[in-house]
């Protein structure tokens, strides 16, 4: 999948940000810490997050060294985050590559995932600013959310509000970090950095929307991922949430412990469940789209709206 947002100077910047990746994670000359750590920036992914820090930089004076640091550092922070969360999914499979505890197992993943964390963290620093405070504070609204989350585990009567509160701690926080940190580090104005860190919130709101979609619906093939996680861990997503409250019986079904795509899928289907779900991520995505709008004007502001576009677009064709 793409979220290519067209504009010619990120795949530049987006090159510097991968050296700098490829560096810090791969630096120890012990082979298993470089192999285990480097391993899914290897595999692919879709640097959504720098390209947000990067895009985010151009509301203010872009190129900046601090903003590359920034852009880096999200990344091994998103990457410790996968790392960790395969090990509690325990999915065998992420960018279409084998999960690191599936290849060298649970203790070496959960290092590595703090050992990521903790360079990341280095690269905040050294990008100074207000980026260590940013990132110190959605790393924490991340915990938050996945916890929360957790202890919610196999409860299909959680209700939407749960959900999206959830999901605003566990993805949306670092998606609003990002933007904020391409504010901060380019010196872009108070009130640009507020707009782009209310566009980074909507925008991480509709992009786990969208994702939690495509563990229903979407093509491992583009997804890298396994469809059907979700459900089988107990983690209960907005389309089933609501068709939840549409058809009692799928609660008694899920709390049985049927909970095979095969067999939920069709109350998706006829609760409506699935489109509705798509709309409220639209709807998330047309605040982000205004939200950037507030922020200036420019490529980079258009590049943001692409960005909207390609996450909602991921979705496969839905029958009204
Ligand atoms: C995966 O994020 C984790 C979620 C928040 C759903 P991405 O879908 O951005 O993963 P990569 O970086 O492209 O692999
Ligand atoms: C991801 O949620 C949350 C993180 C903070 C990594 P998911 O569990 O839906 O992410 P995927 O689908 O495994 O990428
Ligand atoms: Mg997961
Ligand atoms: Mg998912």
């Amino acid at each position: 999948m793409s979220v290519d947002p067209r504009v010619p100077w990120l795949v530049d910047d987006l090159l510097r940000v991968e050296e700098l990746l490829l560096e810090t994670a791969g630096s120890s000359l012990h082979p298993l810490v470089s192999e285990s750590s480097t391993h899914l920036i290897r595999a692919g992914g879709k640097r959504l997050r720098p390209s947000l820090v990067l895009v985010s930089s151009r509301a203010g004076e872009p190129g900046r060294r601090a903003t590359d640091l920034a852009a880096a550092a999200v990344e091994l922070i998103h990457l410790a985050t996968l790392y960790h969360d395969d090990v509690i999914d325990e999915t065998d499979t992420r960018r279409g590559a084998p999960t690191v505890h599936s290849k060298w197992g649970v203790e070496v993943a959960v290092l590595a995932g703090d050992y990521l964390f903790a360079h990341g963290s280095a690269l905040g620093a050294e990008a100074g600013h207000d980026v260590p405070a940013i990132l110190a504070k959605a790393v924490a609204d991340v915990c938050e959310g996945q916890i929360v989350e957790t202890a919610a585990l196999s409860d299909p009567r959680r209700g939407t509000d749960h959900y999206l509160g959830t999901i605003s701690g566990k993805t949306a926080a670092l998606f609003r970090a990002s933007c904020e940190m391409g504010a901060t580090t380019s010196g872009a104005d108070g009130e640009a950095r507020a707009a782009l860190a209310e566009y980074g919130h909507h925008l991480g709101i509709a992009f786990q929307i969208v994702d939690d979609l495509l563990d229903l619906i979407g093509d491992p093939a583009i997804t890298g991922k396994i469809p059907g996680t979700d459900l089988k861990e107990g983690v209960f997503t907005l389309p089933v949430l609501i068709a939840v409250e549409r058809a009692e019986e799928l609660a008694a079904m899920l709390e049985r412990g049927e909970r095979d795509l095969a067999s939920v899928l069709p109350v998706l289907e006829d609760t409506g469940a699935l489109l509705e779900a798509r709309e409220v991520a639209e709807e998330h995505g047309r605040s982000a789209a205004a939200a950037s709008r507030r922020a200036g004007s420019g490529d980079w502001q258009l590049a943001l709206e692409t960005i909207v576009e390609g996450v909602l677009a991921q979705v496969p064709l839905l029958q009204r």
